[in-house]
């Protein structure tokens, strides 16, 4: 059948979205799928319609006008159109970073102390209470957007401004000095982890997107670590009620522990991302996993 390959749209992560985007309908193609681009939620309701789709690859990122939230989920449930990647409720809890941590908390399982911050909050005291270096984040946000490290008190009204330009809700997280490290989940295994070296400090949207001096080591730990590491990764994606396929991020400290830090539901497919990266290590090529993914919408 005809697939919409949905990408673009009008929240902050449109650009990434039309690259990760660009890739999938290249490669769906090249498998000889009948799919086509389009730009955004509204085009695909007039598409469906219309009658002109059969199936949804879902590769919209983000939130407010992206396809990562749970309302695009609800939209093709009522509409009974089928499509890649998790439902409504994984969708949501995973765009949402404090619901996310209550989830896992509430499990038992490893995430960074944070604090929700609320209009008229003493940020202040909230950042003594958790220790700088915090992490400033709207709580719905993709790609790094909004997202600022605070070393000293003196910044972190402007981290505070910055992040709400973004989103009406916020958190302030302990930051985790060490590792950071990915592991994509696809039809319920995890792959290898990947270990991400930023050439700068951190690995921001520039360094996601732009630079080309970010280095990936896959796996990205090994023996017992590795295992541990994708253990916890599965047992937080299905905490969420994730299904399908997706990317959950963690942090790990200098004595070895992880910390979980998201969930991305429909994780960056660009020439620079990581779930291709991770696939790759097991011998799925880009095209194959755009297949499997697609196929994955089949149950
Ligand atoms: N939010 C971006 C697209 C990612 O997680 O890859
Ligand atoms: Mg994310």
């Amino acid at each position: 059948g005809r697939v919409a390959v949905l990408l673009g749209g009008s929240s902050s992560e449109r650009e990434v979205s039309l690259d990760s985007g660009a890739g999938v309908l290249a490669a769906l193609q090249r498998r000889g799928v009948e799919a086509f681009a389009i730009d955004g939620v509204p085009a695909l309701v007039d598409a469906i319609r219309d009658g002109g789709v059969d199936r949804v690859f879902n590769i919209l990122h983000g939130t407010r006008g992206g396809g990562e939230d749970g309302v695009l989920q609800g939209l093709l449930d009522a509409l009974g159109v089928p499509y890649t990647g998790t439902g409504v409720l994984g969708a949501a809890l995973s765009m949402d970073k404090i619901r996310s941590k209550q989830v896992w908390q509430a499990l038992g399982l490893p995430t960074p102390d944070y604090r929700v911050l609320h209009p008229g909050d003493d940020v202040a005291a909230a950042a003594a209470s958790l220790g700088l270096p915090v992490i400033v984040k709207p709580a719905r946000e993709g790609s790094s957007v909004g997202v600022s490290r605070v070393h000293a008190p003196d910044d972190l009204e402007q981290a505070v401004a910055l992040a709400a330009r973004y989103d009406g809700q916020l958190l302030m997280e302990r930051m985790i000095e060490g590792d950071e490290f990915t592991v994509a989940i696809l039809d319920g295994v995890a792959l290898p982890s990947i270990r991400i070296v930023p050439a700068g400090t951190w690995y921001d949207y520039h360094a996601k997107y732009v630079a080309d001096d970010t280095q990936y080591l896959c796996p990205g730990s090994d023996g017992e670590e590795e295992q541990r590491l994708r253990a916890l990764a599965l047992d937080a994606f299905n905490a969420l009620d994730v299904t399908g396929w997706g990317r959950v991020d963690v942090m790990r400290d200098r004595q070895g522990g992880f910390w979980l830090l998201e969930v991305n539901t429909a994780p960056g497919m660009t020439s620079h991302s990581l779930v291709p990266k991770a696939a790759a290590a097991v011998g799925i090529g880009y095209d194959e996993l755009c297949w499997r993914v697609l196929e994955g919408s089949l149950d």
